[in-house]
């Protein structure tokens, strides 16, 4: 997989059976996970937490309220319970890249060049102000290359690695949320994806994005941040009721109280998710139409997105294809003395990428 900013991985040796923590910083809330690889080869998550972050804290990739994100990671770490002190951070939004190339090949040397010519065009901040790293994903028709590149602006990266230092972690590893999200799938559905001559679609619809990527041959060959999520929903609702962020939330999710959401709530959701699937639309006619490749097997879900009523089921109209919500259990085994059964739907549907970081301490 790719390491957007690899630091170096060597005292993944010495970790012993404690492996890294994950920790995937959202809109919504900082989630941490503790992943270890079991003798026969399995993936246990022994220790998970999410810590709900105030509205606003991190927009994007611009830390908003530093006080508050260090308070929510310092106690993440307390409630976690873990020896482990080393963290591989996930990374999101304008500033990093996640992008397939199609490179002439050759040697090494001349790889890396074509690399460096390359990303300099799609790169949003001059290359020698970022992070870069790439791997070959196959050849490719031009009896060239293909690589994917992960790449990061160093000024962003700097910052969450701070932060997250502040919280007494030590960041060896920054990946892109995209690429630890694949993680998990690839080991929860494992054939059922992999292989040649299988393309998916995976989607995590978060709360300020969601990030899409197509799968194809084992690989990601495709990735979009598309701007919607579930707070665009909550916006949507404070704007045309007149409420609150967290008054919102709630409306959005609890409803009335007695779990039946009002009719202008389903209404505004409804309103947001057309915009949505227009734009997923929009993204997927693009791929069709620069690849001419027209079929999917079909799609998979996760994130907080895939909890609002009806979503998955629209989700399936517009594409048509099987939709699997991704269940991270399918595939690991969790420690039940430190994950209660309560915790699990949560983990399901907004933990995928935080585990998948947790995963990087066993890197492939
Ligand atoms: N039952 C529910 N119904 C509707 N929306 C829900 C429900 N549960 C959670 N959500 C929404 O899901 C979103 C949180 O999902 P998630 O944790 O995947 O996002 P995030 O990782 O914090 O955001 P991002 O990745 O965009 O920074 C919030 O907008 C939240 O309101
Ligand atoms: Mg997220």
């Amino acid at each position: 997989m790719i390491d957007s900013i690899k630091e170096t991985i060597n005292d993944a040796l010495y970790f012993g059976p404690k492996g890294i923590v994950g920790i995937d910083i959202g809109l919504s809330a900082v989630k941490m996970a503790e992943v270890v690889k079991e003798a026969d080869g399995s993936y246990k998550v022994m220790n998970y937490i999410t810590v709900e972050l105030p509205e606003g804290t991190v927009i994007e990739d611009e830390i908003q309220k530093e006080d508050e994100l260090l308070e929510a990671l310092q106690r993440g770490l307390k409630e976690l319970r873990t020896s482990s002190r080393f963290a591989c951070v996930g990374l999101s939004g304008p500033n990093t890249v996640l992008k397939r190339l199609q490179l002439a090949g050759g040697s090494d040397e001349e790889i890396e060049d074509q690399v460096v010519w390359e990303a300099e065009q799609y790169l949003p901040f001059p290359i020698d102000e970022g992070n870069v790293s790439f791997s070959i994903i196959g050849e490719n028709q031009g009896g060239g290359v293909d690589v994917i590149i992960g790449a990061a602006k160093k000024s962003v990266v700097n910052i969450f690695k701070e932060l997250v230092e502040r919280a007494s972690f030590k960041v060896k590893i920054m990946d892109h949320t995209a690429a630890a999200m694949i993680n998990v799938v690839e080991i929860s559905l494992g054939d059922v994806v992999k292989g040649r001559g299988k393309t998916w679609i995976i989607m995590d619809f978060g709360a300020q994005k969601t990030n899409f990527v197509i799968y194809k041959n084992g690989v990601i060959v495709f990735f979009k941040e598309i701007n919607i999520g579930g707070l665009t929903i909550t916006e949507e609702i404070q704007r045309q009721m007149g409420v609150s962020y967290n008054e919102a939330e709630s409306l959005k999710i609890q409803g009335d109280g007695n779990g039946n959401i009002p009719e202008e709530i389903v209404e505004i959701i409804r309103q947001v998710l057309d915009s949505f699937f227009a734009e997923l639309k929009k993204t997927i006619d693009f791929w069709v139409s620069s690849t001419s490749e027209e079929t999917f097997d079909g799609c998979i879900l996760t994130g907080g997105g895939v909890q609002i009523a009806g979503f998955v089921e629209s989700v399936q109209d517009l594409i048509e294809t099987e939709v699997i919500v991704l269940n991270p259990f399918e595939g690991f085994t969790y420690n039940s003395s430190k994950i209660s059964d309560d915790m699990l739907q949560d983990i399901a549907s907004r933990g995928a990428v935080a585990i998948g970081l947790a995963m990087r301490s066993i890197a492939k």
